[in-house]
């Protein structure tokens, strides 16, 4: 018999790890609406052509990384390898740009990618992020910036960087990779045989590029893109860095940084944390002014982030974290204990909202109390024939040991008057 397990890349979530992701989509939740922003979900497939369209042909995710397959109907269709398209399909479909001038959308959800697989990295991968559709102006980059820096902040995250650069509009790039490549070519040698492939279709992957030797040849003979950006483009990226200065976001200006995904313009960044490893990304986002336009709606701009909820788990500080531990586990013992105490258990959780674990293995004595201290009940309650019987059940603090009889009919008022 084959014995079944998880396909490469991807992970079951076990209850003790879900503590941390629902503390951590809790805070999304929060900070989001806190922000004005409002949650949507988009299906787990859309037709392959969105992400083309949106994502770029010559990008690392649609030439070797979507799971693409073609239905019974004939329609060819891709589990989502990321968000933002999505969302900006969502909008026009929806048309919620006659609705509002702004839309401020964020999300929790599941994608896909066929990635090599290490740490860090998964096949299929969870992120939070944030869409804002409508402003063009720079508070608006900072906004975003600032809601997934504080995100981090809010678990802790150690030595956190946050990247910022600007790509300019999409006119100016023609011209600016001609003049990458003509410089790139001239050293095509000395670079990576990655490098080499990317230097016609995908070049300005090359920035992206992990070998050092790689990075430093580019930083000697290849222009940035920075360099060629307008005027007007020059003072949109000043204006995001002095709101990130009076919020106290400490930043630094990567030139190299240049995102993975075509539908980017303007501003551009990414967080890392060097507790990580090699794949150091927290979040990565940026401007696409030009991705609504492109999948068939009128010119709109928009900026946004998402974050690896994998790789943000991988850099908390689990020590900080705390457990939803029982308030009560529930012993009984006796054949004729059992009925009472489910209605017991039942009346705790529903009238008290207490968190109630009752014994249902009917274990000994001795072993029901072991699985009470196990699992780090703040209170036991005991009932076996004799106290039913006489109507009443034993509370066990268990921190102090000390024990108290109460009424099974003042069970509710005894433990409202104790929380
Ligand atoms: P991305 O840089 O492809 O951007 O992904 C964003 C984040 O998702 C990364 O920084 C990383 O934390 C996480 N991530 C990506 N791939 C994997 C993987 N295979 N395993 C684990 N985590 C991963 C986007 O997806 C854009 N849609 C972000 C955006 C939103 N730009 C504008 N709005």
């Amino acid at each position: 018999m084959q014995n079944f397990r998880t396909i490469k890349g991807t992970h079951d979530l076990l209850p003790e790890e879900l503590n941390l992701w629902r503390e951590v989509g809790n805070s999304v939740h929060t900070l989001m609406q806190q922000n004005g922003y409002g949650e949507i979900r988009t299906p787990a497939f859309e037709n392959t052509e969105l992400f083309v369209r949106g994502i770029g042909t010559d990008t690392d995710i649609v030439t070797k990384e979507m799971y693409s397959w073609t239905d019974q109907g004939g329609n060819t269709l891709t589990l989502k390898p990321e968000l933002t398209a999505p969302v900006a399909r969502a909008y026009l479909q929806h048309q919620m740009g006659n609705q509002n001038p702004i839309h401020r959308l964020y999300y929790i959800d599941a994608l896909f990618r066929r990635e090599r697989p290490q740490k860090g990295r998964q096949r299929q991968f969870h992120q939070f992020g944030a869409e804002a559709i409508g402003s063009s102006n720079p508070e608006q980059d900072a906004e975003i910036i600032s809601l997934a820096y504080n995100i981090f902040k809010k678990f802790d995250i150690q030595n956190m960087s946050v990247r910022l650069n600007s790509i300019g509009n999409a006119e100016i790039r023609p011209a600016y990779l001609e003049s990458l490549r003509s410089s790139v070519k001239k050293i095509k040698s000395k670079l990576c045989a990655t490098c080499q492939t990317r230097i016609e279709k995908n070049t300005l992957r090359l920035f992206d590029c992990k070998n050092p030797h790689c990075q430093e040849l580019l930083d000697e003979h290849a222009p940035f893109i920075f360099d060629s950006i307008s005027d007007k483009d020059q003072a949109h990226f000043e204006m995001v860095t002095r709101i990130l200065n009076e919020i106290e976001i400490p930043y630094f200006h990567d030139k190299k940084l240049v995102r993975g995904l075509d539908y980017y313009s303007h501003t551009t960044f990414e967080i890392t944390s060097s507790a990580l490893g090699a794949q150091d990304a927290l979040c990565g986002g940026g401007r696409y002014n030009g991705l609504i336009e492109q999948l068939g709606g009128k010119s709109t701009p928009a900026v946004g982030f998402a974050a690896g909820i994998e790789r943000l788990i991988l850099a908390i500080d689990k020590q900080n974290i705390s457990r939803n531990l029982p308030d009560i586990y529930l012993i009984h013992f006796g054949d004729e204990t059992t009925v009472t105490a489910s209605k017991i258990a039942n009346d705790l959780r529903l009238n008290c909202g207490k968190i109630v674990v009752m014994e249902t293995l009917r274990r000994s004595l001795k072993a029901q109390m072991r699985e009470a201290g196990r699992c780090g009940a703040k209170t036991t309650i005991i009932l076996g024939e004799k106290e039913l019987a006489a109507n009443k059940i034993i509370v066990k603090d268990m921190s102090t040991g000390n024990q108290n009889e109460v009424p099974i009919s003042e069970i509710n008022q005894f433990f409202n008057k104790t929380s």
